[in-house]
């Protein structure tokens, strides 16, 4: 049987992957950011899983104003990184796992969750930033990531998004799927984006430590009543995109302790201002094995 191991959550500004790619990581203004990801890193390395089931946000890259589907589930063999105007990173392919991406399909849609198949996708920063802060860089061409990967796009850029409690209820149907799945595999599932942050307007740059480190201690503790947040919330509080947050809901309703096993342990939490507009969040929890 598959089993989602853990779960991580991370921001996914995108001057980090570019920090990264122009190997600036130990300028003084990103030392303290990259510093927080050494021991997810490690971390990584000892609890590698077969896949990462990765919920992130396309940022009109692979659709636009023509689509919008609400979640989508990257259901192909292998996903391109994207070029989001400057070229795409030199990152490695994203190589997916069909067979249980379409198990986990057709699982959650018969669970009533209404997904979007997606088998020709390019993947832009909101997937790959995350992949290189957990894994590092592997070689763009002779590399490759360390595990495989299923894309599951979440919109949370063109109104209506989905509401904090609809991505929580998704995240246990995820979790039902998983484990309904025969082969033995190790899935980890993340879910990235936020912090605090606005990209636009009169009130760009705004950052709300507060509010976002009670929204780590309540998803640790007290992710169900969290997850009934209204989107207004996240908007005033938070800014604009830090409704990507939703996104983080969907990992944790997945863990062991909301489908009726015991509380994860915190094996890591990092919070860090500023990178980019962004405040950075990053935590990882472990269900007990
Ligand atoms: C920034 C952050 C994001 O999450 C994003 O998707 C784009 C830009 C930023 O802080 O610059
Ligand atoms: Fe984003």
């Amino acid at each position: 049987m598959a089993r989602i191991t853990a779960s991580v959550y991370t921001s996914h500004v995108p001057a980090i992957g570019a920090a990264l790619d122009l190997g600036r990581t130990t300028e003084p203004y990103w030392q303290p950011l990259f510093a927080g990801y050494d021991f997810s890193k490690r971390w990584f390395a000892e609890n590698r899983p077969d896949v990462v089931f990765l919920v992130y946000n396309d940022h009109a890259t692979a659709f636009s104003l023509d689509l919008i589907p609400t979640f989508a589930i990257g259901t192909g063999e292998r996903f391109q990184p994207a070029d989001e105007g400057w070229g795409p990173r030199p990152v490695p392919t994203v190589i997916g796992h069909p067979d249980l991406a379409s198990h986990i399909a057709h699982s959650v849609i018969q669970d009533d969750f209404d997904l979007t198949i997606v088998n020709k996708m390019d993947v832009d920063h909101g997937l790959t930033v995350p992949l290189s802060l957990m894994c590092g860089q592997p070689d763009p061409v002779r590399g490759a990531w360390p595990c495989t990967v299923i894309p599951f796009a979440v919109n949370v850029v063109q109104y209506p998004v989905p509401s904090g409690r609809r991505c929580f209820m998704l995240g246990q149907a995820i979790r039902r799927a998983v484990e309904s799945y025969g082969p033995d595999l190790n899935v980890q599932i993340w879910g990235t984006g936020g912090m605090s942050h606005q990209l636009q307007g009169p009130r760009a740059g705004l950052i709300n430590r507060e509010w976002d480190n009670r929204f780590l201690d309540r998803l640790i503790t007290d992710p169900d009543a969290l997850s009934r947040t209204p989107h207004d919330d996240y908007v005033r509080e938070a800014g604009s995109e830090g409704i990507e947050l939703v996104m983080w809901l969907i990992a944790r309703g997945a863990m062991a302790d909301i489908n009726g096993g015991a509380a994860p342990k915190v094996a890591h939490r990092f919070y860090h201002v500023p990178a980019s507009n962004t405040a950075v969040g990053h935590l990882i929890l472990e269900n007990s094995k």
